[in-house]
């Protein structure tokens, strides 16, 4: 049976070692007065001892050598009347029967004996004469009860000291400690039931306010740290069920498991995914859950075990039912906060994505094949295509060819038959018909020759010294007058600058701005025609020209400009009325591209068009 430790109050201690000090405070005062009192009447004793045997020897010393037996009696009844004398006893020859004596009855308690000589002395210059001895018995009674007296009053005084003291210091105690320190307790308790914050009132400025303080303090911080707390943890569970959401909906297998490869924990999606149902995965091994192959675990641990994780890993698992999957895996090795290794990864299965990239392999190798046999039907198409283009360039050239010669023939007898007079006016008239076909049809011929030869290339630039300002000059007079015939004005706006010789193909050149000025002044009916050769740059070397042949015609809408310069592309309906094929421009814009420019068109349907170039081209 375990003893209960006596528990003695701080009161009662307190109190009890209180009144212990003062009980031997007040012992030690005491025991220092009595003995001191004892002392002192011990001498007071002694002194009246010695006094009284003073007076005995003078007393007695007369009635003796007188023998006044009587004064004797009187004298001996004088000295026992004091209370101190227990005895006195004289010897001597005056003395009736040789002596004389007094006792008390009671015994002497603690005598002083003092033994003398009474002797007589008849003057002061004779001398004296030894008539008796004495002896003189002294009791300490009465200094034995004076001493008790003092004594019994030290005991009281004692008693009365410590019943004061031990009331006053309980009282004390009880105000100063035993009070405060109860409500401490109170408080104390207070806090340990949850009260937290609890707080009391200080009511006084010594040691236990302070504690107090303290302790309300204390009780504050505990409130404040136990929010906190609560504060945290709330934020700490928020945080735990949202990452438990996270675990648990993420649309990938996830799951941790310790060194030995036991499952720790493992999301519903990776249970899902091995079939097992209701089954807890926890502690048990990974290999036995996947149904992974021997080989292939042996494999991964050693890549974990060498790099610290495995990363986009394909493995083949069985499920439960031992259905086949296809997973992604993605692991590493974690370091516990007790030290402990644990394995963290994430799964993803792959059956489908395995499934749709043997198809896709399947349909590359038929795809390739496919694309094998189009792109040689394409090349053997290509190579058609090339050697019919270039049987229909030999065949537009020779055609050509072989239209000029015979035209040429027809051209050259009409122009001999118009000079003969003797063809009446009627005639002449047909036969001028007649040239101005043959012209026409020789313009065609010519376009037909040159787009052929340039879509061959076999059309090359044949540059020399050219003199600039005849060109243009020709150019515009070929134009001039078809411009005044319908009313147009023509204007032509030439760079003071321009140089006269530089190094260029005249007759392409002139064949551009020809087929530019000739289309203005087909498509403008009214207000004018205007070729603008203006000097950007210009070097000691070489120049930079811009030309520019702008109209105030038909203009052309968006879509029309954008088909502007493809072969046999005559994008208005107008210009189906006015002749031509619609391969002016597109030749021009060859022959420009082959000089390193190009044409570009600004028009506005209704408002005119301006077709502008620009050429660098070396001085002469
Ligand atoms: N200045 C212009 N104003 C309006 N439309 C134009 C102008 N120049 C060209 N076009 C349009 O562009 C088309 C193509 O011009 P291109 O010079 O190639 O052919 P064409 O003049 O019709 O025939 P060709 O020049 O072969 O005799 C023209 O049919 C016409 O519709
Ligand atoms: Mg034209």
């Amino acid at each position: 049976m375990a003893l209960a430790p006596i528990s003695i109050g701080i009161q009662t201690r307190l109190t009890a070692g209180i009144a212990l000090v003062a009980s031997l405070l007040v012992l030690a005062v005491g025991w220092y007065w009595t003995t001191h009192e004892e002392a002192e009447l011990m001498a007071g004793l002694r002194q009246r001892e010695a006094r009284m045997a003073g007076l005995i020897e003078r007393g007695f010393a007369g009635p003796i050598w007188n023998l006044d037996h009587v004064a004797i009696e009187n004298l001996l009844d004088a000295v026992m009347a004091d209370p101190e004398v227990h005895a006195i006893e004289l010897k001597g020859l005056g003395l009736r029967g040789g002596q004389a004596r007094r006792v008390r009855d009671n015994p002497a308690v603690g005598s002083l004996r003092r033994e003398f000589a009474i002797t007589y002395q008849p003057a002061a210059d004779t001398a004296g004469t030894q008539v008796a001895s004495a002896v003189l018995t002294f009791t300490r009674y009465l200094v034995d009860e004076q001493i008790s007296r003092t004594r019994f009053f030290v005991v009281e005084l004692l008693a009365v000291v410590v019943i004061g003291i031990v009331i006053a210091s309980s009282l004390l105690v009880q105000w100063l400690v035993r009070r405060p320190v109860l409500k401490l307790g109170a408080l104390a308790q207070r806090v340990a039931k949850g009260d937290l914050g609890a707080q009391e009132t200080v009511e006084r400025g010594d040691e236990i306010g302070e504690l107090t303080m303290r302790f309300n303090a204390m009780s504050l911080k505990l409130r404040s740290a136990a929010d906190q707390v609560q504060l945290s943890s709330a934020g700490l569970r928020a945080s735990e069920a949202r990452y438990r959401s996270l675990f648990e909906n993420a649309t990938e297998g996830v799951f941790q498991a310790d060194a030995d490869a036991r499952v720790l924990s493992m999301n519903r999606t990776f249970t899902q995914m091995l079939g097992l149902g209701s089954q807890n995965p926890v502690g048990r091994r990974l290999a036995e859950l996947t149904g992974i192959d021997r080989h292939e675990m042996q494999r991964v641990a050693a890549v974990m075990n060498e790099q610290g994780k495995i990363q986009q890993c394909q493995l083949q698992l069985r499920g439960a039912a031992g259905r086949p999957l296809w997973v992604e895996l993605n692991a590493h090795w974690v370091e516990g906060e007790s030290g402990q290794r644990r394995i963290e990864g994430m799964v993803s299965d792959i059956s489908l994505r395995r499934q749709a990239e043997a198809e896709l392999t399947r349909h590359r190798d038929h795809l390739e094949e496919l694309v094998n046999e189009r792109t040689a039907e394409l090349s053997e198409a290509k190579l058609r295509a090339e050697s019919a283009n270039q049987a229909k360039g030999r065949f537009l050239a020779t055609m050509s060819h072989e239209f000029r010669t015979p035209l040429n023939a027809i051209l050259g007898f009409t122009q001999l038959m118009q000079m003969d007079a003797a063809i009446p006016a009627g005639q002449q008239a047909k036969l001028q018909l007649m040239r101005d076909s043959g012209l026409h049809l020789l313009e065609l011929i010519n376009d037909v020759l040159d787009m052929a030869s340039i879509e061959a290339g076999k059309v090359s630039l044949k540059p020399a010294s050219v003199d600039l300002r005849a060109l243009v000059d020709m150019a515009c007079d070929s134009v001039r007058l078809r411009a005044e015939q319908k009313g147009l004005a023509f204007w032509l706006d030439i760079d003071a600058r321009l140089p006269t010789q530089v190094i260029a193909d005249g007759q392409r050149l002139r064949q551009v701005l020809l087929n530019l000025l000739s289309n203005a002044v087909k498509f403008t009916d009214s207000g004018s025609v205007q070729l603008d050769a203006r000097v950007v740059e210009l070097d000691a070397t070489h120049t930079r020209l811009r030309f520019e042949v702008s109209d105030t015609g038909i203009g052309m809408t968006p879509a029309q400009q954008a088909r502007l310069f493809q072969a046999f592309e005559q994008v208005s309906d107008a210009s189906r009325h006015l002749g031509g094929t619609g391969l002016g421009l597109s030749i021009s814009q060859q022959l420009v591209r082959l000089m390193g420019s190009q044409i570009l068109v600004q028009s506005t349907a209704g408002h005119g068009s301006s077709f502008v170039f620009e050429l660098r081209l070396a001085l002469a």
